[in-house]
C-alpha cells in the first residue's frame, strides 16, 4: 500500500492569507513505512508556505522511485467539511474566482502538475486531529500511549485527547476551538512585536522574564475546572483575549524591530507559564484518568520544546515521544497513514523513528561538484579526503562552518545536514553568528548537538525516557558544565538539546566525536543553515546563495570544502539575475514627483524594499538569462552593495551562466 499525504492549499488567487492552511507538504507511506517527507518552503522558499505541494509531491515520488500510478490512495491533512467551508468564504468574498469545491481543486492541480488523473474514491480528506495523532503514534514505536493533539485549530477542536493501543485510536475528548491554546500563544504574542510562525522566539524570551509581573492579567484570562477542563474568558477566537487587561495594567506593546523591555520579557515569561500550567492541566487530568504511562505529544504546540521539558520532568510518564514534524506538514503523514487504513491497510507498525532526514539529497557525487565548479568564478572549491576530520579541525580553530549533507530534515529543526555548525563553548560564538548571518534577536538561543556517549555528563536528560535526537525537549545543563557550554546554555541554565547516535546520523555523530577529540568537548553548536529571510537550505543552490549572503566563514558541501574568493559585491558581474517565481517590481507616483520604485514578493507577508531607479531598471530587464553586467554595465559601488542586500533578502536569485 503506497500512500500519498499532502497539506497546504490549491495555489488560488488573490494568495490566500499566510495563516490559512499553511505548512504545505508531501509524504509518502509505503506499507507503514515513512519513505520521503518535504515540506514545500524549501522548494518554494516562502516559510510556512500555505501554496500547493507540487514540488514536495514530485520530490517524494522521485525519493521513492515511483510513479503517480504506483499510488493506491491520497490523504489531505483536514476534514472535507472545512475545507469546503474555507472555500466557500473565499468564493463568497472573491467573486472573480469560480466556485471550486477541495476534491475538484486537488484533482485540478494532480492533473495540471502531474498529468495525474485521481479518482475521486482514491481521496481521503482526514480529520486533522486524527492525521496529526497518527503521525505521531505511528512513529513513536509505542504499542500503547496517551496521543494529545494540541494546536491552533482542527476543524471544530483544538486539542484532542486519543487512547493508542490494539492499532487504533480511541478519542477521548475534544476540546473547543475557542479553548485553543495554540492560538492564545499567537495571539498574545502580537503585544510584543511577533506573529504566526514567532511562538519560538516569544519562548526563547520568556526565560529572561519574571512570570510574577503579569501572573494577575494571565489568571483573568481563565479559568480552571474539574476533569482536566478550563474556560477562556473571553473565548477565543471571537476576539483576542489578551488585549483588555495588559492595557489595563500599562502594558506597552512592542511594535515589530523596537527594542524589547522587561516589560515584554516579563509577559512572555507570563505566557509561556500559561501555557505550560494550562496544557499540564489537561494532560495530567489525561495521565491519571487513564493510567497511561506513555505520551504522544504532536500538534503545533508540541513544538514548544519548554513546556516539552516540563511535560519530561513532570514525571507522569515513563516515556514521551514528540513527532520532529508535528506541525501541520507532520498531519500529510498522518493524512496518508488514515487513507491507508480506509483502503485496508491499517498501521501496524511498531518502530520508533530514527531520523529525520527523510527529504531530497544534493545530488550524486557528480552532480554536486558540477554544480559547484559552476561557481568557481565566485569560490575556491577543494575537494577533501577526510572531510569531517578537517571540519573538525576548523570548527576546533573557531570557524563556523556551513554543513551540507545527505538528506534534509522533515520539520522545522536542522539536525546536522542543512545546519550551521559552531564551537559550543565560547559565549561570544551567539553573537558572532547572529551578526554574520542570523541577524536576529540576541535573546535567542541556540542549541547544541552532543554524542550519547557524553549527553548525560553534559545534560539532565530526566528519568523520563525520549528521544533527544529531534531537539524537541529543553533540558537543564548540568551546573559544573554551564560555563562551558557558553554558547548553548541559556540564561536559565537550559538548552534545546540534539543527541546525535550514529544510528541517526554516522556522518555528523562522528563530526561530534572528532570535534571532542580535538578540544575535550565533544559538544558544537548546531543552528538551521539559512538567514533570517529564507527557509532552511534544500539544495546545493540555496546553499552557495546562502553562504555568499552572509559571513560564514567555510562551506562544506559533501565532501568539498569551499570558500569565497573575495568580497560578494565585487562578484556580481557574472552572474544571472533570475526573478522568483513572486518577484514583483511596482511603481507609485505622485504628481509632479518622481515614481518610487519598489521591489516586493507576491505573497501573503511577502517582503517589500524600496529601489534605486537604477537597480529598478535592472531588474524590470531581467529575463532570467543576462548576467547583471549584461544587463547594468558599468556597476557603481552603490548599486553592488544594493543588489547584494536585495539578494541577502531573496528578491531575486543569481546563479552562474549555465
Ligand atoms: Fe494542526
Amino acid at each position: 500500500m503506497l500512500a500519498l499525504g499532502i497539506s497546504g492549499h490549491f495555489d488560488l488567487l488573490p494568495a490566500l492569507y499566510r495563516t490559512y492552511m499553511h505548512d504545505a507538504a508531501a509524504c509518502l507511506v509505503a506499507d507503514g513505512e515513512l519513505v520521503a517527507a518535504v515540506e514545500e518552503e524549501r522548494f518554494n522558499r516562502i516559510k510556512k508556505t500555505n501554496r500547493f505541494p507540487a514540488g514536495a509531491i514530485r520530490a517524494c515520488l522521485e525519493l521513492a522511485g515511483v510513479e503517480p500510478r504506483d499510488v493506491d490512495a491520497i490523504g489531505f491533512y483536514f476534514g472535507r467539511d472545512l475545507v469546503d467551508l474555507g472555500l466557500g468564504n473565499f468564493h463568497v468574498a472573491t467573486p472573480v474566482q469560480p466556485v471550486r469545491w477541495g476534491l475538484d481543486l486537488l484533482q485540478d492541480r494532480l492533473r495540471e502538475h502531474f498529468d495525474w488523473e485521481v479518482p475521486a474514491d482514491r481521496v481521503v480528506f482526514a480529520r486533522h486531529h486524527l492525521a496529526h495523532a497518527w503521525s505521531s503514534f505511528a512513529r513513536s514505536g509505542m504499542r500503547d500511549a496517551l496521543v494529545v493533539v494540541m494546536d491552533g485549530r482542527g476543524e471544530t477542536t483544538s486539542t484532542t485527547i486519543y487512547l493508542a493501543g490494539s492499532g487504533e485510536l480511541r478519542e477521548l475528548r475534544s476540546y473547543s476551538v475557542p479553548q485553543s491554546l495554540g492560538l492564545l500563544y499567537q495571539d498574545a504574542i502580537g503585544h510584543v512585536g511577533y506573529g504566526f510562525g514567532d511562538e519560538y522566539k516569544v519562548m526563547g524570551l520568556a526565560p529572561y522574564g519574571d512570570p510574577a509581573t503579569y501572573r494577575e492579567q494571565f489568571r483573568s484570562l481563565y479559568t480552571l475546572l474539574p476533569d482536566g477542563d478550563y474556560a477562556m474568558t473571553p473565548p477565543i477566537p471571537d476576539i483576542n483575549p489578551t488585549v483588555a487587561p495588559f492595557y489595563e495594567a500599562g502594558f506597552h506593546d512592542r511594535r515589530a524591530g523596537e527594542p524589547v523591555t522587561q516589560a515584554h520579557k516579563d509577559f512572555a515569561a507570563g505566557l509561556q507559564e500559561t501555557l505550560e500550567l494550562l496544557a499540564m492541566h489537561v494532560i495530567t487530568h489525561w495521565a491519571r484518568e487513564t493510567g497511561a504511562t506513555r505520551l504522544c505529544f504532536t500538534g503545533g504546540v508540541a513544538h514548544n520544546s519548554s513546556l516539552n521539558g516540563v511535560i519530561l520532568r513532570s514525571g507522569l510518564f515513563e516515556e514521551v515521544f514528540v513527532h520532529p514534524s508535528s506541525h501541520d506538514a507532520g498531519a500529510a503523514e498522518g493524512a496518508a497513514i488514515v487513507a491507508a487504513a480506509s483502503f485496508g491497510a491499517p498501521h501496524t507498525r511498531v518502530e520508533r523513528l530514527v531520523s529525520a532526514s527523510l527529504g531530497p539529497d544534493l545530488g550524486t557525487p557528480d552532480e554536486v561538484e558540477r554544480e559547484l565548479r559552476a561557481w568557481s568564478g565566485v569560490v575556491e572549491i577543494e575537494r577533501a579526503d577526510d572531510v569531517v576530520g578537517v571540519t573538525a579541525r576548523l570548527l576546533a580553530d573557531g570557524a563556523v562552518v556551513g554543513w551540507a549533507h545527505g538528506r534534509s530534515e522533515f520539520g522545522p529543526r536542522a539536525l546536522g545536514n542543512r545546519s550551521i555548525l559552531a564551537d559550543a563553548r565560547p559565549a561570544h560564538n551567539r553573537d558572532r553568528i547572529n551578526a554574520m548571518v542570523k541577524k536576529r534577536e540576541g535573546f535567542r538561543p541556540f542549541a547544541p548537538a552532543v554524542t550519547p556517549e557524553a549527553a548525560a555528563g553534559y545534560f539532565d536528560l530526566t528519568d523520563t525516557a525520549a528521544d533527544h535526537g529531534f531537539m524537541s525537549f529543553v533540558v537543564h545543563v548540568h551546573e559544573d558544565r554551564r560555563a562551558e557550554l557558553g554558547a548553548v546554555t541559556h540564561v536559565d541554565g537550559t538548552a534545546r538539546v540534539q543527541v546525535v547516535t550514529a544510528e541517526a546520523n554516522a556522518r555528523f555523530h562522528e563530526l561530534i566525536t572528532r570535534f571532542g577529540d580535538l578540544t575535550g568537548t565533544p559538544v558544537l553548536l548546531n543552528t538551521s543553515f539559512n538567514n533570517n529571510a529564507e527557509p532552511i537550505v534544500q539544495s546545493v543552490h540555496d546553499a552557495i546563495t546562502t553562504y555568499l549572503t552572509t559571513e560564514i566563514d567555510v562551506l562544506v558541501v559533501e565532501d568539498f570544502l569551499v570558500r569565497r574568493r573575495g568580497p560578494v559585491a565585487r562578484a556580481l558581474d557574472d552572474l544571472v539575475l533570475v526573478p522568483r517565481p513572486t518577484t514583483r517590481l511596482r511603481q507609485d507616483w505622485r504628481p509632479g514627483e518622481e515614481p518610487d520604485g519598489e521591489v516586493y514578493l507576491d505573497y501573503s507577508f511577502g517582503p517589500s524594499a524600496k529601489v534605486s531607479p537604477a537597480v529598478f531598471g535592472l531588474l524590470a530587464a531581467a529575463d532570467g538569462e543576462s548576467t547583471v553586467a549584461a544587463l547594468a554595465g558599468t556597476l557603481t559601488d552603490e548599486v553592488r552593495e544594493e543588489l547584494v542586500s536585495l539578494w541577502q533578502r531573496r528578491f531575486f536569485a543569481l546563479s552562474p551562466k549555465s
